[in-house]
C-alpha cells in the first residue's frame, strides 16, 4: 500500500498504460483521479477498479481543462500527492518535408504542451506535500528517429527536458519530477493512430506485439503494467532521491543495433573475425618456424 492516503492524478487514464496505472495506484491505497477525454472508457475503469478510482473528463490539450482537473481534485482530497502526465496519441504522420503548420501545432499541444500544463496547474496544489512527485511519459521516440513519426518524436524529446527544467525550478518546493520512456507496449496507440477498424483491432495487436517481441532482446511483447511499475516505483518514496531523470522500459529496444544481441545477425564482424584468425594463425606458423 504505497500511496494509501495519496491523491493521485492519471491522464489518459481510460485505456492502456495509463488504465493500468490507475489500477496500480488505486490497489495501493490512492485516491486517483483518472481523467480522459473518452468518458465511457474511463467511467467503465472508475466503476470497474478496486479501490478509490473517480473519473473526471479532461482534454489536455485545453489547459482550462487541465486546471479544472487539478482544482477539482484538490478540492475534493485537501491536496495532489502524485501527477502521472500520460496522455497523447501518435499526433500527425507527415514527415518533415510535408508537415502542415496546424498538425505540427496539434502534435505538440497533445504531446508536449500538455505535459506542461499538467506540471503548471497541479504544483500549486502540491507544494508542502511529502514525497510530492510527477512522472510524464516521454518515449523511446525520444532517443532517435525510426521508432514514431518526426513531429511526436520530437515533442516526447521535449517532454524529457522539460522533465529535467521542472525537477530543477520545483526542487525548492519538494517536488520531485522524473520521466518514463516506453518502448513498444501493446495498447489501442498504434491502432488507434493507424485508424484500424474496430473488426481488425485484434488481429493488429497481435501483429504488433509479434512485431515488437521480434525486434528486442527481451522477447515477448510489451504490456501497461511494465510500464506502470515502472510509475509507481517513481511516484513512490522508494524513488525520493531520484529527479530530474528518466526511466527506459523498452525491452531492451534501445540497447544497440541488432548484431549486439542477436547472434543470428552477428554477420558484422565476420570478416574482422577471419582476419584476426588468420594473423593467429600466421602468427602461429612464424613462431613454429623459429
Ligand atoms: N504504447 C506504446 O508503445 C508507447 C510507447 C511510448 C510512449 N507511449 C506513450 O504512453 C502514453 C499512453 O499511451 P498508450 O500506449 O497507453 O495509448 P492508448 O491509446 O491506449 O491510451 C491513450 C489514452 O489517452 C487518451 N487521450 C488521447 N487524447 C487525449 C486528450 N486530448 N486528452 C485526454 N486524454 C486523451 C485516449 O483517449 C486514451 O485513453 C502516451 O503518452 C504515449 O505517447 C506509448
Amino acid at each position: 500500500m504505497r500511496f494509501s492516503g495519496k491523491t493521485v492524478i492519471v491522464t489518459g487514464a481510460a485505456s492502456g498504460i495509463g488504465a493500468e496505472s490507475a489500477r496500480l495506484f488505486a490497489r495501493e491505497g490512492a485516491v486517483v483521479f483518472a481523467s480522459d477525454i473518452d468518458r465511457a472508457g474511463g467511467e467503465m475503469l472508475a466503476n470497474e477498479a478496486q479501490g478509490d478510482v473517480r473519473f473526471v473528463h479532461c482534454d489536455v490539450t485545453n489547459p482550462a481543462s487541465i486546471k479544472a482537473l487539478m482544482d477539482q481534485a484538490a478540492s475534493e482530497t485537501g491536496g495532489i500527492d502524485v501527477v502521472f502526465n500520460n496522455a497523447a496519441a501518435g499526433g500527425a504522420r507527415p514527415s518533415i518535408d510535408e508537415i502542415e503548420p496546424e498538425e505540427w501545432d496539434m502534435t505538440m499541444d497533445l504531446v508536449l504542451r500538455s505535459v506542461a500544463f499538467g506540471i503548471r496547474y497541479a504544483v500549486p496544489h502540491m507544494k508542502g506535500r511529502p514525497g510530492a512527485s510527477i512522472v510524464n511519459v516521454s518515449s523511446v521516440a525520444a532517443v532517435g528517429p525510426g521508432y514514431s513519426p518526426t513531429a511526436y518524436a520530437v515533442a516526447k524529446a521535449g517532454v524529457l527536458h522539460l522533465t529535467k527544467c521542472a525537477a530543477a525550478d520545483l526542487a525548492q518546493h519538494s517536488i520531485r519530477v522524473n520521466a518514463v520512456q516506453p518502448g513498444f507496449i501493446n495498447t489501442n496507440i498504434f491502432t488507434t493512430s493507424m485508424e484500424v477498424p474496430e473488426e481488425m483491432k485484434d488481429t493488429a495487436k497481435g501483429i504488433i506485439a509479434q512485431m515488437s517481441s521480434n525486434a528486442q532482446p527481451v522477447k515477448r511483447g510489451g504490456q501497461p503494467l511494465d510500464i506502470a511499475e515502472a510509475v509507481a516505483y517513481l511516484a513512490s518514496e522508494a524513488a525520493g532521491f531520484v529527479t530530474g531523470t528518466s526511466l527506459i522500459v523498452d525491452g531492451g529496444i534501445t540497447v544497440g543495433p541488432r548484431h549486439c544481441w542477436d547472434p543470428e545477425e552477428a554477420t558484422l564482424f565476420e570478416g574482422l573475425e577471419k582476419m584476426e584468425e588468420e594473423a593467429k594463425a600466421v602468427a602461429a606458423g612464424q613462431g613454429s618456424s623459429n
